[in-house]
């Protein structure tokens, strides 16, 4: 990128940087003045960095309200209030540049192992900023955005449950931007819940067939023909087995902290490969069970266990589709605040060519200036995950 586009972006930002402080200290009708000023300013800004490349999606770790509130003396609360409305700026900025996707992790499934007033009170506040949402003047309204809650949205509170089920109604015809706000989410527990899922859709297919039923979908073909039992069963236990084995693998995840998030996604996937292997959603190699099949109509011991450890039985990509993040492509940047660079059981499955940006801020801190240079960051190292990405 050319020194004076850089030097034109850092003036941009430094002004807006100033016209913020001073509007800070200023009345309403010079505040106003300085809003409109500094919008036009941002806009511009926008318009030039849109030149490079914009990522499609990026991914906040929201981090340090606690600490932000401890730091100012204000009681715990008032950092996750102060933290929510600079999610919104950001967000604003966000949608502003054209970034079509982003996602925030709002509470992990550890985080409800923190003091029971104080997940009571963070739940409150969520339940408060959900049915917000919907307000005329949301941001939601104002650029169309899609909502999506993604996680293990049972282990919610029924109201706050029944809340977010009611903004993704609400908002299932906007298609312009997403926002997908992770809630009672960890990697792990998405990667265990997409592969149940999978041998689940299996078993389903397998099964009607089984009992002599119609079937029906794309599995008429085998309408009416038995399937050997000592498959079924062996599918089953498959499922179950590998199911455990990285449930196990989630334990004692968990049992050692937050472990480097580059080594932990290692870790997962390779798990989850080995997973993969047992996992039953290949109709095709039912199929050509069927083909095989001996004239007396039973397949060997042999052949079963032959088919259910071929890794072409499942596929990544049919894990994949299970995963609740499905819905939206993998992030191009993920911006932890506090200047911790680990990712926390966070996304770890979606983030193998992914930028991890970490300003030392922390969360109501951030500002306009830190998405700047993330963006700054992408655009930098834009071609070296292009590349890569073209190799996979
Ligand atoms: C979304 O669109 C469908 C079909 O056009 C319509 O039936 C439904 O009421 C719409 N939902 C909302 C929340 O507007």
């Amino acid at each position: 990128m050319p020194t004076n586009f850089l030097f034109l972006l850092n003036s941009l930002t430094l002004a807006i940087h100033v016209l913020i402080k001073m509007e800070k200290n200023s009345g309403t009708r010079v505040s106003e003045l300085f809003g409109s000023l500094g919008s036009l300013l941002r806009r511009c800004m926008f318009r030039i960095l849109s030149i490079g490349p914009i990522p499609n999606h990026f991914a906040f770790i929201m981090d340090g309200n606690r600490r932000y509130a401890k730091k100012q003396q204000l009681e715990e609360g008032a950092g996750h209030r102060a933290g929510f409305s600079v999610l919104m700026s950001m967000l604003k900025y966000c949608y502003e540049l054209g970034v079509t996707y982003v996602t925030i992790y709002a509470f992990s499934i550890e985080n409800f192992k923190r003091r029971p007033d104080e997940v009571q009170n963070l739940m409150d506040l969520i339940l408060e900023k959900i049915e917000g949402l919907l307000n005329e003047e949301s941001i939601v309204n104002e650029y169309g955005i899609r909502v999506y809650f993604i996680g293990n949205l049972k282990l919610l509170s029924e109201p706050v449950w029944v809340a977010a089920e009611k903004v993704m109604k609400a908002t299932a015809n906007n298609t312009k931007c997403m926002l997908l706000i992770c809630i009672a989410y960890t990697s792990c527990d998405e990667i265990v819940h997409a592969i149940h899922e999978s041998c689940k859709n299996k078993w389903e297919e397998i099964q009607p067939c089984n009992s002599h039923k119609v079937c029906n979908g794309g599995i008429e073909v085998v309408d009416g023909k038995k399937i050997d039992d000592g498959v079924l069963q062996s599918v089953q236990e498959l499922c179950r087995v590998e199911t455990n084995e990285l449930q196990a693998t989630r334990a004692s995840t968990a049992r050692s902290g937050v472990a480097e998030g580059v080594e932990r996604t290692g870790k997962i996937n390779g798990v989850a490969g080995h997973a993969v292997h047992g996992s039953c959603d290949k109709w095709d190699e039912v199929q050509s069970l069927e083909a095989s099949r001996s004239g007396n109509g039973v397949i060997s011991n042999e052949e079963s266990k032959k088919l259910l450890v071929d890794p072409s039985i499942l596929k990544v990509v049919d894990i994949e589709r299970h995963m609740y993040m499905s819905v939206a492509p993998d992030p191009d940047v993920v911006i932890r605040s506090s200047g911790e660079t680990r990712l926390s059981n966070f996304l770890l499955w979606q983030t193998s060519n992914c930028l991890l940006y970490s300003p030392n801020a922390l969360w109501p801190d951030m500002r306009l200036w830190h998405l700047v240079w993330a963006v700054l960051d992408f655009q930098r190292s834009h071609s070296y995950f292009e590349k890569k990405k073209k190799q996979l």
